[in-house]
């Protein structure tokens, strides 16, 4: 199989390309990434060159992407995308332009080309929120984003749904819950509170810490995405969850207790503006109709990915450069100046 795989310099999209290479070594991949703040090359600096290339292009630039698509492709399966909700809040319109000009941008040239599957990787957040007592996300659940990146998300989601009604292309849309594991840019909640506390500094908590989250372990999710662009039917949606509903000060405890840290650098800070309070996703149809089923415990992929970052220190202090220096001042400078509770 020939697969072009975008945005394989990020956090999921390495973790497929091992993936990949692990369970299928016969397949080919080209990864194409911009290498934006979030690209890093250092997260496939173990990933044998044979089967596998790596071109630096944007998804947003067709006179980039279709000579490369041009070279005949079975699979597209796209991860590129701004992915940080609060980095959307501060600037949505890169998330516009990549997470859906850029998602038409590739259709029309897998359209072209005659690409026989094109994966998009969605996220749960296009479901909106739930309340304390509201069932798990299905995949019929309608879609209500409530942030600029989800409503983004959720654009695409639409443009890859009508390629497939309007032109019939074989398409399918994955929605996973938050993913957690090696090379997740600290940014996110996880390796955020990893590193800060590693580094004794205070844990930023969004207001009461109080909302909840669904969390699967990248592996897990990169086995999700490679049943689906194997084996799911034509124009279906695919859910992907784990199962582990837990609050955000239930995930921070639990790093703190790992690394023996005491729970006084956690602060309560202004919260994130239309905060999600819940997402559960409920994921029987990718159980039942392709077999899935998650290899970790949150117990076990938890422990893992701290051990990972206490025994990968040169990795986080390298992506932690001015740029990200800068966007941590802009997020947190002030609220942790002002914690209010
Ligand atoms: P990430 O931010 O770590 O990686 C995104 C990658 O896309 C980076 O390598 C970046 O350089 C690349 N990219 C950005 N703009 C590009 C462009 N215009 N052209 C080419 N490449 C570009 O994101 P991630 O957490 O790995 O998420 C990957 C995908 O999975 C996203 O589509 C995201 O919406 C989705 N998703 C993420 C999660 C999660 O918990 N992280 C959960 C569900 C779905
Ligand atoms: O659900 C899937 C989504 O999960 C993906 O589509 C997104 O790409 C991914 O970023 C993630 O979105 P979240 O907004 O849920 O993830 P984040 O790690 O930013 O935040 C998780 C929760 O923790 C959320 O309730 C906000 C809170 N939080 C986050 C940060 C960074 C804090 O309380 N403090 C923080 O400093």
């Amino acid at each position: 199989m020939r697969i072009l795989i975008t945005g394989g310099a990020g956090f999921i999209g390495s973790n497929f390309i091992r993936y990949m290479r692990s369970s299928h070594p016969e397949d080919q991949i080209v990864n194409i990434d911009a290498l934006t703040y979030a690209g890093n090359l250092d997260n496939l600096r173990d990933v044998d060159a044979k089967q596998y290339a790596f071109v630096k292009a944007d998804i947003t630039n067709a006179n980039e992407i279709e000579p490369l698509v041009e070279q005949g492709f079975d699979v597209i399966v796209n991860f590129a995308a701004e992915s940080h909700v609060d980095r959307s809040i501060l600037d949505p319109s890169a998330f516009v332009r990549t997470n859906v000009m850029g998602t038409q941008v590739l259709l029309d040239a897998a359209k072209k080309y005659g690409v026989k599957k094109f994966v998009q990787v969605s996220t749960d957040e296009v479901y909106g929120t739930l309340a304390p007592d509201d069932d798990a996300f299905t995949e019929t659940t309608p879609i209500q984003p409530n942030s600029p990146y989800s409503a983004s998300k959720a654009s695409a989601d639409l443009i890859v749904r009508a390629y497939h009604e309007t032109y019939g292309m074989d398409v399918n849309i994955t929605r996973c819950s938050n993913n957690y594991g090696p090379y997740q840019f600290p940014e996110k909640l996880i390796p955020l509170m990893i590193i800060n506390a590693l580094e004794d500094k205070p844990l930023p908590v969004y207001g009461d810490g109080q909302q909840v989250r669904d969390w699967l372990h990248v592996w897990d999710h990169c086995a999700g995405i490679d049943l689906v662009m194997r084996q799911g039917k034509g124009g279906e949606v695919y859910n992907i969850g784990g199962n582990n509903e837990r609050t955000n000060l239930d995930i921070v405890r639990t790093v703190l207790k790992y690394l023996g840290k005491p729970e006084s650098l956690i602060r309560h800070i202004a919260d994130r503006p239309g905060h999600d309070r819940r997402y559960a996703i409920d994921a029987r149809k990718i159980r039942a109709e392709l077999g899935w089923k998650p290899r970790y415990t949150f117990e076990s992929g938890i422990s893992e990915t701290i051990e990972w970052y206490l025994n990968h220190r040169e990795w986080w202090v390298a992506v932690r450069d001015g740029t990200y220096r800068n966007y941590y001042e802009k997020m947190y400078g002030a609220r942790l100046g002002e914690s209010r509770f």
